[in-house]
Formats: C-alpha cells, structure tokens, sequence
C-alpha cells in the first residue's frame, strides 16, 4: 500500500499532508492546509505542478501521448463516434444509448437558432473585424437574451444553458465568417447533421443550392472532436476561475474564448498557418528552425511543443491524416505549405533542440492547412477551435459547479513590491 504521507520540513518545523490517489496519473500532495499551518504560500507560477481541482473527464499522459475522454481513446472516438456524441460523453460521463443520443441530437437541433435582435450586434463591429472579437463580444451578449438559463442553481437551467451554448456557436461562428467576407446570414436547418449543418451556414448563398460534401463534413466533425476538451488548460482554467464567482455560464465561456484567442494558445493554429507561409518554401527550413532555437529571437514553432504532451500529440497524428483526406477529396495534388510543413516536422523531430526539450507537432500544426483546404481564411481558424471547444468548457464548468467542495479561486502571490512608506506631498517629491 503506497504510504499516503508527505513530510515538509519548513525551516526547522515538520509538517504532514497527505498524498491523495487518482484513478491513472500523477498523486497530489494536498497542501490547502498549508498556509494554515506554515504561515507560508506554495509558488508555481504557470501552474507546472499544480491540480487546480479533481475531475472526471479528460485525461492526458503527457509522456504516452495519450488523451482520453471519460476514459475512451481519442483514436477510437475520432474513428468510430461523431462530435455530438463525444459531447454527451464528455457532458454526461458515458456513451449515449441509441435513444439518449437521439433525444440529445434533437434537443441539440432544436437550439441552432439564435435570437433575431442578436443580428444587428454583428453590423456593430467593423467590417474587418478578426471573427474572435466578434465572438467574445456576441457570446458574452447571449445572458442579455437568455435570462432563463443563467440561474447556475438550477440544474434544469445549467442544462439548457450548456445546450444552448453547444448547439448556438456553429451559428454563431457561421455568423462571423459571414460577416466577414459580407455575404448574407444563413439558417441553421434541421434536416443538416451538426458538422453539415455548420459548412452549409458558413457556404452556402441565396443565389444556389449548397450541397454539403459527406467526406468534408465528416473531417469538420472529427476536427470538432479533436478540440472538445483538453483537461485544465489555459482557456479552460479560464472558465473554472470565471465559473468559481458564480458568474452566468455565457460570461464563462466569453472568458474562455478571450483567453483561447492568444497565439500561444488555441490563437496557434492561426499563426501556425501564418509562419509555415512565411517560411513559403522547404529552403528556408533550416534558417527558420535556427531561430526558433536561437533565445535571443522571439521566433518559435507555431504548432510545435505543449506544456503536457512531451510525446507526439495524438490528435496531431490523426489531424494529420484528416488533412490528407481532405486535400485528396479536393483533388489537391500537392499543397506547397503541407510540402513545407511534413519537412518542417521530419527536420525538427531530428534536431537535437527539439529532442532534448521534448517539443513535438501539437493539434495546431496541421490544423491549419485542413481548414485552409475546407475553405476557411486563417482568421477564422481559432473560432473552429472555440466552436469545439465549448462543450468541453461546459462540461469542466457544469462538474465545478456541481462539485460541494468548490469555492470562489483566489490564488495568492509571492510579494516583492514596496513595503509600507507614508504618503509625500507633491511639492516634496524629487
Ligand atoms: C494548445 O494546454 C493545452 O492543453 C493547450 C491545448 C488545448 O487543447 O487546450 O493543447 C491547445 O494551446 C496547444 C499549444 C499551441 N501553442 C503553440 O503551438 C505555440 C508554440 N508553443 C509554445 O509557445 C509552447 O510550447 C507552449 C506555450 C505550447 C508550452 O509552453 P511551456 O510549457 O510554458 O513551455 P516553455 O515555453 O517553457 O518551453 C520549454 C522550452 C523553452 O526553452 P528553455 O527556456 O527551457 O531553454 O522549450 C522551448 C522554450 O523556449 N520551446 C520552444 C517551443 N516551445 C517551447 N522552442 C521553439 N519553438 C517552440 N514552439
């Protein structure tokens, strides 16, 4: 039996805290009584060694390479089950039956619409505007139109709110890309599958019939899968924190997408798209894998290295080969970025930088080209991440809420500031 035990010797004061178990993973060592009882603060900025909560739905090793959800295989959800399966998984804790599934199906259809006064929020942002800011802006605006389901007390309202904001972001998304290349909205329909549904909005004109491609739609819900959820990630962290204040869930998962939107985040398959054009051809590899080991130069691999995968990302794997699945259906013989990217990858996976830091392609490496290919500019890449995201988000939001345990975050820091001086008048400073 692993002694559940651990000793801290705080200058010359012996402390015991015990060691909790998980079911798979790393054992914490429960340290909440510790400012109690050593009048001192751990310190982990960026959260390295530190389980902000208990939780139930998604587990990654980040030395195997693996991500499940609820315990099942990315692989074989991405191979055998569809995104709104995987997200009554992930909201429920297991696979849906026939009839579970179907009633969710329905129940997810019949929410795709969204508020008809939401539209004019769109010809409030600028033409140009990047689609995440219209995002941000439009999701945290739905608790304006939706006072029914942000009583966070009431399961039945917690329940409408997560389908709402499931079924309503491929219409919301679907909205922005529109916008911004400024051909008219287009309705959800309900005769569409949810991945269909959201290429006919985001393709579709009043001028001709649109007839959704069943291999594209089938990538765009694998894509979907890809992304639900990833653990306590940066975004995800987001909406607990958010979640933690009792805040509506709309607000919550605004907060996730603000924070998805950086470059360092789900902001990387943007720019990881944006630097393999930079490097333009398989020429400049070299010169540009010297920067990115180079620490006097900002430049990094977009799409390489993850702060839990030191192994191959597993749904890089399986984006890789929905990228070549896509590009063959298109007829695109060779696409110069995916040439650029696969020896981009070979020569950093060789490179003894790369290999000693562990750093390997994540999800937003070869993210990029698919939805390039799909027909999507790059600036829209980050609002596909946060359309699949956000079941993930809801489910991490729903389990905090639903945990006894939880109460409001509220980190505290290591000060190095000033100490306390007195107030000098103006005519007396130097
Ligand atoms: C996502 O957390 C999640 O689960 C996120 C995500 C999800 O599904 O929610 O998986 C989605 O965000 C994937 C990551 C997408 N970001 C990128 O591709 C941006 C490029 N990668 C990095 O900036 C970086 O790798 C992070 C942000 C992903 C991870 O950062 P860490 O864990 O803080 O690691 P680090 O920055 O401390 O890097 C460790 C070392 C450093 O060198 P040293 O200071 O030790 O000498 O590796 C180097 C870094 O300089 N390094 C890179 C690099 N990534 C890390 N060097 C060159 N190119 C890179 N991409």
């Amino acid at each position: 039996m692993a002694d559940n035990n651990a000793k801290l010797n705080v200058r010359g004061a012996a402390h015991d805290f015990d060691v909790l178990d998980g079911s798979i993973g790393p054992s914490v060592v429960n340290i909440s009584s510790l400012y109690k009882d050593t009048d001192m603060f751990t310190y982990d900025p960026g959260f390295t060694s530190t389980a902000s909560c208990e939780s139930k739905i998604t587990y990654i090793d980040g030395d195997e390479g693996t991500l499940l959800y609820r315990g099942y295989p990315i692989e074989q959800l991405a191979d055998h089950g569809d995104f709104l399966e995987s997200c009554y998984l992930l909201l429920y804790g297991e696979l849906p039956t026939k009839v579970q599934k179907d009633d969710f199906v329905s129940r997810v259809t019949y929410h795709t619409m969204i508020h008809e006064q939401m539209n004019r929020f769109f010809s409030g942002f600028r033409r140009d505007a990047h689609p995440m800011a219209i995002m941000v802006g439009t999701v945290g605006a739905l608790s304006a139109f939706y006072h029914d389901s942000t009583d966070i007390a009431d399961p039945h309202q917690r329940m409408v709110a997560s389908l709402r904001m499931i079924a309503k972001m491929p219409t919301i998304a679907a909205m922005a890309y529109k916008y911004h290349v400024g051909q008219p909205f287009v309705y959800p329909r309900n005769d569409l599958g949810y991945a269909a549904n959201f290429l006919h909005m985001c393709f579709a004109v009043p001028c001709e019939e649109y007839k959704v491609n069943p291999v594209l739609a089938r990538a765009m819900d694998r894509i979907f899968i890809l992304h639900a959820d990833h653990e306590q990630n940066a975004s995800t962290s987001t909406v607990r924190l958010a979640g933690s204040s009792g805040a509506n869930p709309f607000a919550c998962i605004a907060a996730g997408i603000a924070c998805l939107w950086g470059p360092a985040h789900g902001g990387a398959n943007e720019a990881a798209l944006n630097m393999l054009s930079e490097i333009g051809s398989v020429d400049n590899i070299p010169e540009y894998v010297e920067r990115a080991k180079d620490k006097d130069d900002p430049f990094r691999l977009m799409g390489f290295g993850h702060r839990v995968y030191k192994n191959y990302d597993p749904r890089a794997r399986i984006m890789q080969k929905t990228t070549h699945e896509v590009l063959g259906e298109l007829g695109i013989k060779d696409d110069p970025l995916l040439d650029v990217a696969i020896e981009l990858e070979k020569i950093a996976l060789n490179d003894e930088y790369f290999i000693e830091k562990k750093l390997y392609p994540n999800i937003d490496f070869y993210s990029g080209i698919t939805l390039r290919a799909l027909g999507f500019p790059t600036t829209m890449f980050t609002v596909l991440f946060a359309l699949a995201r956000t079941v993930g988000w809801i489910a991490q939001w729903k389990e905090m809420v639903e945990d006894p345990s939880q109460r409001i975050g509220r980190p505290r820091q290591l000060y190095t500031g000033a100490t306390k001086r007195d107030y000098t008048p103006i005519d007396q400073r130097r």
